[in-house]
């Protein structure tokens, strides 16, 4: 039987700074669950990883010790998808024996370190280590945020139906410039799993990721995705892509779906942007999306791709007013105008937004151009897209700023 998670739980052999994490057995055999038990005096004990996640606190650090029994191939897939999604949850596993093909397995589903399990004192010595560097990174996370809004947030999606044409640049100084105007969350994520480049434009470690945050939707807890979420220093929350993600992958419509609707539970705006991928996981994010701004560049080729994707959109029954045309470098002079394209398109090209030196400067020095350059033409096209989407949002954020003293 578990034991009451409500106090923080110490190891009372591992000194001091215990406080500043929990320790936790998990272990179905009774006799081994004892012996651990013993081992990490004071720790919380579980039969189940089930049983675990029912009391664990979100935002507080937890060393869960794994016993024998969990150290087969169900148990470390079990563990695997409890460390992507809580990553204030230290795995260690305690075996009965040591051995290359375990440490391996156990590596691969997250763990922090194996020990064996009859060595108490090696035991002891990892949890402290564990805990003190989970409290450490927990410390500079974001904090949870429990209280969910009245209505949901807005979903802004940014696509494209070719690669390149700038949505990533839109996506994070959108972001940015809707940030610098609200008192409410703005969330940021990033959906191009394979070439996402949202963490390196904003210069933020990818700590936790989109994949994670699947992760923990699939545990039904929505309320850790908040813990999740790094804070840029414009004070917009990101939820970055995966570093190194394998060639070709995506998420599962469901859970893509599934984090950006978590996200609108506790955020005003959430602004994805997408791979140059018209796939399954897409087009549900386009169904769910409340804005979609449709970004398309001055070139036959890319005027073309949006015709087409348009067209498939419009079977898929995605448009309407929903479908906004960002034109991007559209004053580039080539032997093709603005008119000419809204024709093509049906469209009116809303947003235009010019071919500025500033942004890839900006880019090169790790940060949006809407912060690093306030006052350039690319800077003034994107603040007016964000203070449109957001209407009377930016209106009292506007105010918020006049009401500011000067220095
Ligand atoms: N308005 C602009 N003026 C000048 N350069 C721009 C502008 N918009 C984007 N760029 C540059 O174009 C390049 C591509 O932009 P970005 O990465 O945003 O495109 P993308 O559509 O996200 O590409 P991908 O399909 O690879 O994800 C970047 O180097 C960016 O700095
Ligand atoms: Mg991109």
């Amino acid at each position: 039987m578990a034991l009451a998670y409500d106090s923080p739980i110490g190891i009372a052999d591992a000194g001091p700074g215990t406080s500043r994490y929990d320790v936790a057995v998990v272990e179905p055999e009774p006799r081994y669950r004892m012996q651990l038990g013993t081992q990490l005096a004071g720790a919380a004990q579980f039969e189940s990883i089930e049983d675990l996640v029912q009391h664990l606190r979100p935002g507080r650090p937890v060393v869960a010790v794994f016993g024998p029994s969990v150290a087969v191939p169900y148990g470390f897939q079990q563990v695997q998808r409890l460390t992507a999604a809580y990553p204030e949850l230290g795995a260690v596993f305690a075996v009965a024996e040591l051995s290359a093909p375990v440490l391996q397995a156990a590596l691969r589903a997250g763990a922090r370190d194996t020990v064996a399990a009859h060595d108490a004192a090696t035991m002891v010595q990892s949890v402290a280590r564990v805990g003190e560097l989970l409290h450490d990174s927990t410390a500079s996370r974001v904090p949870a945020v429990t209280e969910s809004r009245a209505t949901p947030g807005r979903l802004i999606v940014v696509f494209s139906t070719k690669g390149g044409v700038g949505k990533s640049t839109i996506a994070v100084n959108v972001a940015v410039a809707m940030a610098q105007r609200t008192r409410d969350r703005v969330a940021l994520v990033d959906a191009d799993l394979q070439f996402g480049d949202i963490a390196v434009l904003l210069g933020v470690p990818p700590k936790t990721t989109i994949t994670d945050a699947a992760a923990s939707i699939q545990f039904g807890d929505p309320e850790m995705l908040s813990g999740m979420l790094t804070r840029h220093s414009s004070g917009v929350y990101v939820l970055p892509a995966p570093p190194e993600a394998a060639l070709g992958s995506t998420l599962p419509a469901e859970e893509l779906v599934g984090v950006c609707a978590a996200l609108q539970t506790f955020c005003g705006q959430v602004i994805v942007d997408t791979p140059t991928l018209f796939d399954d996981s897409t087009l549900a994010l386009l169904q769910a999306a409340d804005e979609i701004l449709l970004v398309g560049g001055m070139d036959i080729p890319s005027v073309k791709n949006l015709k087409i994707g348009m067209q498939a959109l419009d079977l898929a029954a995605i448009g309407g007013s929903r479908l906004r045309l960002v034109l991007n470098r559209a004053n580039t002079q080539v032997k093709l105008d603005v008119r000419e394209i809204e024709q093509v398109l049906g469209l009116r090209a809303e947003f235009p937004i010019p071919s500025d030196i500033a942004v890839p400067i900006s880019v090169n020095a790790g940060r949006p151009v809407v912060e690093q350059e306030p006052k350039c033409a690319a800077t003034r096209a994107l603040n007016h897209l964000a203070v449109t989407l957001m209407g009377a949002e930016a209106d009292s954020g506007t105010k918020k700023r006049r009401g500011r003293k000067k220095k």
